[in-house]
């Protein structure tokens, strides 16, 4: 039993639709959330920047004293988590596009995946791909743009809708009922996804069977929280209990605040960190 917080780290704000399903399913735990917004977006940058920016803010992590981490990045996780995982003695959770709850789920057996250029172009992607091409079509789409629309609160204006519309023109061409949010930011999309193309495509994002991960590899290593620790000891009956994780950012603290409430409906204080310097120059 630990009370020690679990680190969860996205370049930016995707990770706080981690959070959200890992808060849902582990009440009792503290969180440390830290979002990278000085460099993200992570989707179109070298491939060893984020290898060794994923590391750094690990690493950062770790010394907070996390018993766990969630990498809630695809990006990062394509690129970064073998070294995370090779440095760091602590159990990892990472995430992936869900292809293969997709496949279970689509009908047409032509699946959409929408997720950055770097998850595409990722050797970890590429495996997941082959694994699973004999039993569904896929038409893979990199959300350029998305991310950084994301990390500025806009989730429905008019540059998202559009380039939403091009990204999934082709899947829906091509008979596909079934799409792959395979970036932590895409599922705060869902809603305006839903608004362009109703219901002719399921969409699956992996947040709850991250959280679900996590909460075997905590019981796994003796290390969940109980009842008594951390998360919401404290908290009135009734209080949002994400209000207790406690926000990071490598960027501006009161964007951080007003994302957490934008996006989750939380209120929460949020501060500005310093992981300096940058592995590599951009
Ligand atoms: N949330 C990250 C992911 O899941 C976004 C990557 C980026 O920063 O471009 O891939």
């Amino acid at each position: 039993m630990s009370p020690s917080p679990i680190g969860i780290f996205d370049s930016g704000l995707g990770g706080l639709s981690v959070l959200r399903e890992v808060r849902a399913l582990l009440p009792h735990e503290t969180l440390l959330y830290l979002a990278d917004s000085r460099y993200a977006p992570y989707g179109d940058k070298p491939q060893a920047f984020v290898q060794a920016r994923t590391l750094q803010a690990c690493e950062w992590l770790a010394a907070q004293g996390c018993k766990a981490l969630v990498v809630a990045c695809n990006t990062a996780t394509a690129h970064g988590i073998q070294a995370v995982r090779e440095r760091l003695p602590l159990p990892i959770v990472g995430v992936e596009p869900g292809l293969k709850p997709a496949v279970a789920a689509s009908r047409s057996k032509v699946v959409g995946v929408l997720a950055t250029a770097n998850t595409l172009a990722s050797d970890k992607f590429a495996r997941l791909l082959h694994s699973l091409e004999d039993q569904c079509r896929f038409v893979c789409q990199p959300g350029g743009g998305l991310v950084a629309r994301i990390e500025q609160g806009d989730v429905d204006g008019p540059l998202v809708r559009e380039r939403l519309q091009t990204c999934l023109a082709p899947m829906l061409e091509a008979g596909a009922d079934t799409l792959v949010l395979g970036c932590t930011h895409y599922p705060f999309l869902s809603e305006t996804v839903r608004e362009l193309i109703g219901e002719r495509m399921t969409l699956i994002d992996t947040g709850v069977a991250v959280a679900r991960q996590l909460q075997r590899k905590l019981a796994e290593h003796g290390l969940a929280a109980d009842a008594g620790m951390g998360g919401n000891t404290g908290i009135e009956p009734g209080a949002n209990p994400i209000a207790v994780a406690r926000y990071c950012t490598t960027s501006d603290a009161e964007h951080l605040r007003r994302m957490a409430r934008a996006l989750l409906h939380v209120d929460a204080a949020a501060e500005t960190v310093v992981i300096e310097p940058a592995p590599i120059s951009l």
